[in-house]
């Protein structure tokens, strides 16, 4: 199944479902950007605007950016804001925002459903302000290789959706190779399991 059709499914039950990994990301995104001060945001993947409620308590304006209806549609149901925009759009393609429009880009648990990284830091660094921060946070890549990717249940069992794995050393590559350095790297661990990371974050820097 496509990856926008499998999230229009996913939809109904993204928010409530048991989901360590959604929870964790939450967590990671407010520790990590709360620090910094932001006026306009671009949200890749928003999804159903599990960040956006927070991030627009600090920003002036917010565009997300997300291609499955049914994830817009939730997010709309919760936000109705003139400073938030949500957009149908496919990240893989050239995004339809105003060059130089962002002073924060931030990306979650997106980035393993897009084979090419390249494309998204060519397409942030020109969407971005000189000096804007582009925040990333994904599932580790050391957990994907024990075997995890995003999945949801259904009365029919349980769906995996098609993702790719990104090492740490290729962020770090197509970052650098578009115009963005490295300012902060963290790992984020369950509770109950401090050895193996399930998520990755990083904020860089243009
Ligand atoms: C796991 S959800 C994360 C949603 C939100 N960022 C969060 O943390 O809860 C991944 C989101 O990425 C979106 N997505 C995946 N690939 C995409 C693409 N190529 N273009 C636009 N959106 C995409 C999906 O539709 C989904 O809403």
């Amino acid at each position: 199944m496509s990856i926008d059709k499998a999230y229009n499914n996913w939809a109904e039950q993204y928010d409530s479902n048991l989901n360590k990994t959604r929870d964790l990301d939450q967590k990671a995104t407010i520790e990590t950007l709360e620090k910094y001060n932001f006026e306009n945001v671009l949200e890749l993947g928003c999804g159903t605007e599990k960040n956006t409620q927070w991030l627009l308590n600090k920003a002036s304006k917010i565009i997300g950016l997300d291609f499955s209806d049914e994830m817009l549609n939730k997010a709309k149901e919760k936000i109705s804001s003139e400073n938030v925009i949500f957009q149908k759009a496919d990240l893989t393609k050239n995004w339809d925002v105003e060059n130089g429009f962002a002073d924060l880009i931030t990306s979650s648990l997106t980035l393993e459903h897009i084979e090419d990284l390249n494309h998204i830091f060519r397409q942030a660094n020109l969407k971005m302000k000189n000096e804007g921060i582009f925040f990333i946070s994904e599932l580790h890549p050391f957990k994907q290789y024990s075997g995890s990717k995003a999945k949801y249940e259904t009365e029919d069992g349980i769906h995996e959706l098609e993702v790719y794995t990104h090492h740490i050393s290729e962020y770090m590559e197509k970052a650098n190779q578009n115009g963005f350095s490295l300012i902060e790297l963290n790992e984020w661990f369950d509770e109950d399991n401090k050895e193996l990371s399930r998520l990755i974050s990083f904020v860089f820097k243009k």
